[in-house]
């Protein structure tokens, strides 16, 4: 994907972060440390160890500032948490391995693979999905400029780019174009829409839009 935004001059952090956020390689010890977790004594296993599944336990996440339970295995990632328990369906499912970024949400304001984390991982966490970029009938910033700039095709990979794009500017409300790009770094599209994109990314660091709605 090198005509991916960013991939022309990748510096070594932007990947990096992006799966640093995602926890992916913290997964297995979070399942153990989570401290929200409703752990179970495991009275198989040696003294002080806890365990908790692998039956459902209860998962509580705050999810676009709404308050979501369930009950879950604890296997089951935040993607799959949020898209078949919650019925939060802006994440998308396409590789379901840390490599796309369909599946991007923020935890706590930084952008993650939500498929690389375990649900168990954010109780306690503020999760911002695709969702929270519309409120009242009036767009976010961002995807107001994929959509006058015609930034998509299928549109499947909209949604974790205009998550990444917003958490970027969160972050650096004066980033550049080319700051911006390394953000999206960690996402693809495969219809190629990119050049669009780069539209609604030159347009939205000329307004200097933050945080503005749009009708
Ligand atoms: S579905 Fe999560 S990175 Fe592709
Ligand atoms: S618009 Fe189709 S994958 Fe990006």
């Amino acid at each position: 994907m090198d005509n991916a935004p960013g991939r022309g001059d990748r510096p070594s952090l932007s990947r990096r972060d992006f799966l640093r956020g995602s926890g992916a390689a913290a997964a297995a010890t979070a399942l153990a440390t989570a401290p929200a977790l409703d752990a179970q004594e495991d009275k198989k296993g040696g003294a002080g160890v806890t365990a908790i599944g692998p039956g459902p336990v209860k998962l509580t996440l705050d999810v676009n500032g709404e308050k979501m339970t369930n009950s879950v295995e604890p296997r089951v990632t935040l993607l799959d948490a949020l898209r078949n328990y919650l019925d939060v369906t802006g994440c998308k499912r396409v590789c379901d391995r840390g490599t796309c970024g369909a599946c991007t949400v923020m935890v706590d304001g930084q952008p993650v693979y939500s498929c690389t984390m375990l649900a168990l991982e954010a109780e306690g966490k503020k999760v911002r999905t695709a969702e929270s970029l519309i409120d009242g009938g009036k767009l976010d910033a961002v995807p107001a400029a994929f959509v006058s700039c015609d930034a998509q095709q299928c549109g499947f990979c909209t949604p974790g780019f205009v998550v990444a794009l917003r958490a970027v500017l969160d972050k650096n409300p004066k980033a550049t174009p080319a700051e911006v790009e390394r953000g999206l770094a960690g996402n693809i599209c495969r219809c190629g829409t990119y050049e669009q994109m780069r539209h609604a990314i030159a347009q939205l660091c000329k307004a200097g839009a933050t945080g503005g709605k749009e009708g």
